[in-house]
């Protein structure tokens, strides 16, 4: 069997992708030529940086840092703002793949705004993200349950564009049902999960001092570190969750194996931030090659042979 024979291809809400990995909203995705390095490169889709009303310019710098297993960052959504990506859109399309934009309203109406006009747009699908820890003064929506559940009210009427939410991690069980509980009650397409672990504290111990500028030092987790909560969520969320509601996983995809894991956890595709951010975008060539090795090695011919299948002791 060769590489080529194994079926990675997926669907999210009845949206092609042809392989199983694609970019995750964040990193070299905010202009339009990232965008369409995205485009001509392996990711199964293009996902935009989440944009807002207005353009940003973000947190103070240093707001990004490298660290041994991932990366800790509080970018702050530095953005083109919404109509810059809604004028691409055209463009975009032109390469004949998936455009997923993500949105990041610093409020209620701001989502509502910006979601009814994607909704009238060329974008395949939408993420609206109810999980960024960075923007001082503004609480992550899904930590707030009754905040999240008036968002999806109001977002999820305003037209018949597939709409996803990009979640922040659960730690308890309470929670993950509260959070599946309200989601069944509305048309949602697919859930993104995870963002970054918000508010965490690097420190370097040589210079006594915090690593990045805002928020005194405390930023979103991202990388190996996060890859078991992004699994258990995934998991828990799938089981949760009824099939029509696809899954992303994301969080800690360095490699083969780790996208293999999240199949295992019952993801129907991942994405892939801190890794494509640090080895730019031949790190899909080298993901896509590597899941496809793992399936014939283990000879499975089409990623839903596994999907979901992970046994327990
Ligand atoms: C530099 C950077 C910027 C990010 N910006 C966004 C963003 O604008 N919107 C969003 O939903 N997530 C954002 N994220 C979170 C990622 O999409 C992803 O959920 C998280 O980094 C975990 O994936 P990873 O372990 O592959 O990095 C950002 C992450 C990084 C590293």
């Amino acid at each position: 069997m060769t590489l080529q024979q194994i079926n990675t291809s997926s669907t999210i809400a009845e949206v092609n992708l042809s392989n199983y990995i694609i970019n995750a909203s964040g990193p070299r995705c905010t202009t339009e030529d990232e965008l369409i390095n995205l485009a001509q490169s392996d990711s199964a889709a293009i996902m935009t940086k989440s944009c807002t009303l207005l353009p940003r310019s973000g947190n103070p710098e240093p707001r990004y840092q490298t660290l041994e297993h991932g990366s800790v960052q509080s970018m702050g959504l530095p953005n083109l703002g919404y109509q810059a990506y809604l004028d691409m859109l055209p463009r975009l399309k032109q390469y004949n793949k998936p455009v997923i934009v993500s949105i990041s309203g610093l409020s209620i109406s701001d989502n509502v705004e910006m979601v009814s006009k994607f909704q009238q747009s060329e974008a395949d699908l939408l993420e609206v993200n109810f999980s960024c820890p960075n923007v001082p003064g503004k609480p992550q929506l899904g930590y707030d349950f009754e905040q999240t559940e008036k968002a999806l009210a109001a977002i999820t009427k305003l037209g018949d564009k597939p709409l996803g939410i990009k979640l922040p991690a659960y730690f308890d069980m309470n929670h993950f049902e509260t959070v599946a509980n309200i989601l069944k009650k509305f048309p949602i397409k697919f859930i993104s999960s995870i963002n970054s672990i918000g508010n965490t504290l690097v420190i370097d111990a040589d210079t006594e001092s915090t690593i990045i500028k805002p928020n005194s030092g405390l930023g979103g987790l991202c990388g190996s570190y996060i890859k078991p909560i992004g699994l258990a969520n995934v998991r828990t969320f799938r089981s949760l969750l009824p099939k029509e509601i696809c899954i992303f996983g994301v969080g800690g995809v360095y490699t083969g194996i780790d996208a293999f894991e999240y199949l295992l956890a019952g993801a129907d595709a991942v994405q892939v931030a801190t890794c494509y951010q640090e080895q730019g975008s031949e790190c899909f060539t080298r993901l896509n090659n590597e899941l496809s090795t793992i399936l014939a090695s283990k000879g499975y011919k089409d990623i839903n042979e596994v999907k979901g299948k992970l046994q327990t002791i």
